[in-house]
């Protein structure tokens, strides 16, 4: 979507994997969904780094409305649960520099239940726009026909575009399309920031794998579509929680980073392992996620259960990430000669190497014959930045 926005993917904390629709506010009050919840979480990123890191939005997802709407028929947040109300908690957010994001649906009911925009979509722009809130998250439950949902999707992108106030669209579109016909990837593009293609992320490994083996299985379809102003959303950063051991975190960590995709966790900020601290705000996986070239990378070698994935970078680099899928036994090493990877000609006659994970690493320059093995445990990932020494030169001359 031309609107000036996601020129690279966006980055925030969105609270649907780790709170739910917690409504429970009464016994559990700390961890329900209510404007205390997003005031902690902004509190969090300025005090810990988070938005220094690039991460800006905080985003809202479902159960935020009340069950009804007001007499003029706008939406409105739950008054027990919200009881300063959304524009007060838009300018909150806007006091610390962070941006707000809110969640609606396409049909006549979100996916929990709440009333859905069918019927409303200029009313309820208009209304985000109001409150002074920076990003949409869009979803599709409930639509009444699955023929209507790219309809409803174009035609709330063109009511956020006519309030005059700059609205990231976040989409699911495709998700939902898909269990009827294969999504148009072309339209999607032009009218969304990122766009959603495949089932929740939930905090498991399963979860995880699942994703990357989808985008994978469909990558000749959904890599084209990626690139400034819009992007594929393989969903939430789960680094934090309680279901990915540390090295599937690195897994989840390096392979969105490759993906391109949009990094929004959902995590308790205000409780998280150092480690996946360190993980989450590494600024050499940002700046690959970020890469301003914006070209997604593919899987494009799976070789003795490792597999390899490559994302090309601007400045003539590529980012390699090899993951060892095999789940059994100990660390199994990787032979880095390049030679035998998709992208040996790019390290002709050699390349400067830099491992970014499982840790900083400046392995030097790598011959293309006579590279080192590197130890990848079990669903574990290395992350590699290398550059050719070619190119190298080209630079230093300028
Ligand atoms: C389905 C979406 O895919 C999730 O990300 C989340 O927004 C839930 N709906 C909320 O009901």
């Amino acid at each position: 979507l031309d609107n000036g926005l996601a020129l690279t993917p966006a980055m925030g904390w969105l609270h649907w994997e780790r709170f739910m629709c917690n409504i429970n506010c009464d016994t559990d009050p700390h961890n329900c969904i209510s404007e205390n919840l997003y005031m902690q979480m902004a509190d969090m990123m300025v005090k810990d780094g988070w938005k220094d890191a690039g991460y800006e939005y905080v985003c809202i997802d479902d159960c935020w409305p009340a069950t009804s709407r007001d007499e003029q028929g706008r939406l409105q947040a739950d008054p027990k649960r919200f009881p300063g109300g959304m524009k007060k908690l838009a300018d909150y957010v806007h006091s610390k520099g962070l941006k707000l994001g809110i969640y609606a649906d396409v049909g006549t009911k979100t996916c929990a239940g709440y009333p859905g925009s069918l019927g409303y979509y200029e009313v309820d722009a208009k209304t985000f726009a109001d409150w002074g809130v920076d990003l949409l998250k869009f979803d599709g439950c409930y639509m009444p026909k699955w023929t209507l949902l790219a309809e409803g999707y174009i035609n709330m992108s063109r009511a956020l575009n006519s309030t005059g106030r700059s609205i990231f669209y976040s989409c699911e579109w495709p998700l939902y399309e898909w269990q009827y016909t294969q999504p148009n990837y072309t339209a999607i593009r032009q009218y969304c920031n990122h766009w959603r293609n495949y089932a929740d992320v939930y905090d498991s490994w399963t979860s995880v794998k699942a994703i990357l083996d989808w985008t994978a299985n469909n990558q000749d379809l959904i890599v084209p579509a990626a690139g400034p102003g819009g992007w594929n959303d393989p969903d939430m950063l789960i680094l934090g929680n309680f279901g990915l051991s540390l090295d599937q975190q690195v897994t989840q960590m390096a392979l969105w980073a490759i993906m391109a995709a949009p990094l929004f966790m959902s995590n308790d900020l205000r409780d998280i392992d150092p480690k996946s601290k360190a993980l989450l705000q590494n600024r050499y996986v940002i700046a690959i996620n970020q890469d301003p070239l914006g070209k997604q990378g593919r899987r494009t070698a799976e070789v003795k259960n490792f597999e390899v994935w490559e994302r090309l970078l601007s400045g003539g680099k590529l980012a390699l990430a090899v993951i060892n899928r095999q789940e059994i036994g100990g660390p199994r090493r990787f032979p880095l000669t390049l030679a035998m990877l998709p992208s040996w000609k790019f390290c002709n006659p050699q390349c400067n190497v830099t491992q970014i994970l499982p840790s900083y690493q400046d392995m030097g320059t790598q011959k293309l014959t006579n590279m080192t093995e590197v130890p990848i445990n079990p669903t574990g990932t290395v992350l590699l930045v290398v550059t050719p020494s070619a190119a190298d030169h080209k630079l230093r001359k300028k």
